[in-house]
């Protein structure tokens, strides 16, 4: 929680956690998300389970700007310009308002896929997708992101077993750039180890969910 004080006194901004999941493909983000969200419920607690552009119709357009096909002269700035805009749509309309009232927001994927992806292994570099996405994040970064960390084996094939969701665009690129995405999740964590805790993702789900819950609970 930040409090600022002000002429008027203390004023809390933040009530809520704004907690983010992040890793490559079938990693089990999706997975873990619904489990967290009804156990921390059975506690009591008020949970917004989200991940962009949410259904905010706005965001929705920018998307829809960004996987048309006939789009092929898309300059890679304009793409990270563009999904840094739907990303602030999509914070501005559903998650500020969430952790206003004091939500823990639960995020699949936020700004590190875009540094992990766009920014490491696309090579735009994370730091010009860093400073692009703090403009539209402001002051709302996570205050907690779970890495689930997974070797890019092991999560393909967890999607290509076909009893998750379909097979996209990106799980077809080939296992180098998906090394590579793992490597720019890998140095993230590194840089910022107080926000980014990673998790073995390679364990049974209840042994990620239990890992997930005792750092999450400490927070709380
Ligand atoms: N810990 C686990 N062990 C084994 N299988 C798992 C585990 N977690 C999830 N799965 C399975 O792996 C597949 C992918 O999981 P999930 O869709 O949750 O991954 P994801 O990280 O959300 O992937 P994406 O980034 O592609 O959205 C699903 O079929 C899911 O049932
Ligand atoms: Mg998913």
């Amino acid at each position: 929680m930040i409090r600022v004080l002000t002429d008027r006194g203390v004023r809390q901004l933040d009530k809520g956690l704004f907690v983010t999941f992040e890793g490559g493909e079938g990693a089990g983000k999706t997975t873990l998300i619904d489990e967290l969200a009804k156990t921390l419920r059975c506690q009591g607690r008020d949970v917004l389970t989200t991940r962009e552009p949410g259904g905010i119709p706005i965001a929705e357009q920018i998307r829809g700007i960004l996987l048309d096909r006939n789009h092929t002269a898309m300059d890679p700035r304009t793409e990270a310009l563009l999904y840094a805009a739907a990303r602030r749509q999509h914070l501005a309309e559903r998650v500020i308002p969430a952790l206003a009232r004091g939500a823990i927001v639960i995020c699949d994927r936020f700004i590190d896929s875009s540094l992990a992806y766009q920014g490491y292994a696309r090579g735009l570099g994370i730091d010009e997708i860093r400073a692009v996405n703090a403009f539209a994040i402001g002051d709302h970064m996570p205050a907690l992101t779970f890495w689930l960390d997974i070797s890019p084996e092991v999560g393909l094939a967890r999607v290509h077993a076909g009893d998750g969701r379909e097979v996209n665009r990106l799980d077809l690129e080939g296992f180098a750039f998906h090394e590579a995405v793992r490597e720019g999740y890998r140095q993230l964590h590194e840089s910022d180890p107080g926000r980014i805790v990673r998790i073995d993702a390679e364990q049974a789900p209840e042994s990620v969910l239990n890992d997930v819950l005792s750092i999450l609970n400490a927070r709380l």
